[in-house]
């Protein structure tokens, strides 16, 4: 499938939609700003514009105690998860003052892979979404078309890929798993790119031994639900190695990007396997404690690529990016853009396709905030020295 053949949508967040009715929607609803606004009517807005989601009850509450935690919580003692926001929280913005006064206007559009998207962001992976609602992926799919952002449907999708990728206007990249059998691996990214999907999300961070703490355990999925690209016990890869990788990027018509990347000399590897991005991931602390915070390592990543020498290519990071300011620290570390997770589900379980809209705009007019603060009149404009390691924080 040809890169390009989706079609643009705009990059306004649409206000009409936002008639839900919940304390919590409306509050999002009312802090929408449309990510195109000049600064003076920013300015008037400015105290509603900044999306505080702080949510006083659990829209995860309904559901069983198991399936509440395999849809919110870290591995064993959620370390690695706390220390992801604990990182992004040390790294602190430094604006600059008076920077739009010659044209006083803020765009949050950006490109990711060389897409044109409304927002720098993505929505990550995460495998069967009717746990959290009866209309899972689709919802999120519809509410991703709505704002224009690209989704990665997650391999263990309890909705087919063909289903998503009919989406009006929605960007789709496929992410998999390999299995053992190769030639199944071949198979459903075949699939995938049959019916649309732009890229291939290959993750690679979980072990081989198929051991887990958060994310292994058998889920037992709602009535009338089921893996749409596998059984329910799918053999996996145990013996996937670099030259896989490099084979697999080969044969695949579409970008690969390599998901599950915190050292740079992995990257390095990714980039001469043919990885066209790699996104920098500890599967937000799913996997073990004790591992490096995603921006961290996307931060040991940019120094490592402006080293003579080196080749780099398209970076996106995931784990704990909750607000405008989150998505603009990535960038200032070198991120073509961000994915997000848990806060997505976190809607869907809460309100379906509304409330992941509403979750999304109130993102996206985030960044533009942060944004227009900073003194950046788009994403590309970002740089590292809009942000610095604070003194409250560990350097
Ligand atoms: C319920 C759930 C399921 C997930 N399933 C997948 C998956 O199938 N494939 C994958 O690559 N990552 C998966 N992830 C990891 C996410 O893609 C992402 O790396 C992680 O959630 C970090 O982002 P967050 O802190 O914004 O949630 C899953 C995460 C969650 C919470």
């Amino acid at each position: 499938m040809p890169l390009g053949h989706h079609r643009r949508r705009s990059h306004f967040v649409n206000l009409s939609h936002n008639t839900a009715a919940t304390t919590y929607d409306r509050a999002v609803a009312n802090r929408l700003t449309p990510p195109s606004v000049r600064p003076r009517a920013l300015s008037r807005r400015r105290r509603s514009v900044v999306p505080r989601t702080t949510l006083t009850d659990d829209p995860f509450g309904h559901l069983d105690d198991h399936v509440r935690r395999y849809l919110t919580e870290g591995t064993a003692n959620g370390e690695t998860d706390r220390h992801n926001r604990r990182a992004l929280d040390a790294l602190r913005v430094v604006p600059r003052v008076l920077e739009l006064a010659a044209a006083p206007v803020v765009s949050t559009a950006a490109h990711l892979l060389g897409r044109p998207v409304a927002a720098p962001l993505a929505i990550a992976p995460m495998a069967a979404q009717r746990l959290a609602h009866p209309d899972g992926e689709l919802a999120v799919a519809r509410a991703a078309a709505r704002v224009g952002v690209p989704m990665v449907l997650s391999l263990s999708s309890t909705t087919p890929v063909e289903t998503i990728c009919d989406v009006a206007g929605l960007e789709v990249w496929f992410q998999v798993y390999p299995f053992a059998d190769a030639g199944e691996t071949d198979a459903v990214i075949s699939r995938a790119i049959a019916a649309g999907a732009s890229a291939v999300v290959l993750t690679v961070d979980l072990p081989p031994t198929g051991q887990t703490v958060a994310i292994g355990r058998a889920i037992e999925l709602p009535p009338g639900a089921g893996y749409a690209h596998h059984g329910p016990a799918p053999a996996m890869a145990t013996a996937f190695g670099w030259g896989d990788l490099a084979r697999l990027i080969a044969a695949a018509e579409v970008p690969v990007l390599v998901k599950g990347i915190t050292h740079p000399l992995d990257a390095d590897r990714a980039v001469a396997a043919g990885a066209a991005g790699v996104i920098v991931s500890n599967h937000g602390g799913r996997v073990l404690d004790g591992l490096i915070a995603a921006i961290d390592a996307l931060d040991d990543l940019d120094r490592h690529w402006r080293t003579p020498g080196t080749v780099a290519c398209p970076r996106l990071v995931d784990g704990s990016i909750r607000t405008g300011v989150d998505v603009i620290r990535a960038l200032a570390l070198g991120a073509e853009g961000v994915l997000v997770g848990r806060t997505v589900l976190q809607a869907l379980a809460r309100g379906g396709e509304e409330a992941v809209f509403d979750r999304l705009s109130a993102l996206v007019a985030d960044v533009h905030h942060t944004l227009a603060v900073l003194g950046a009149r788009s994403p590309a404009a970002v740089e590292r020295e809009h942000v610095r390691w604070g003194s409250a924080g560990r350097r």
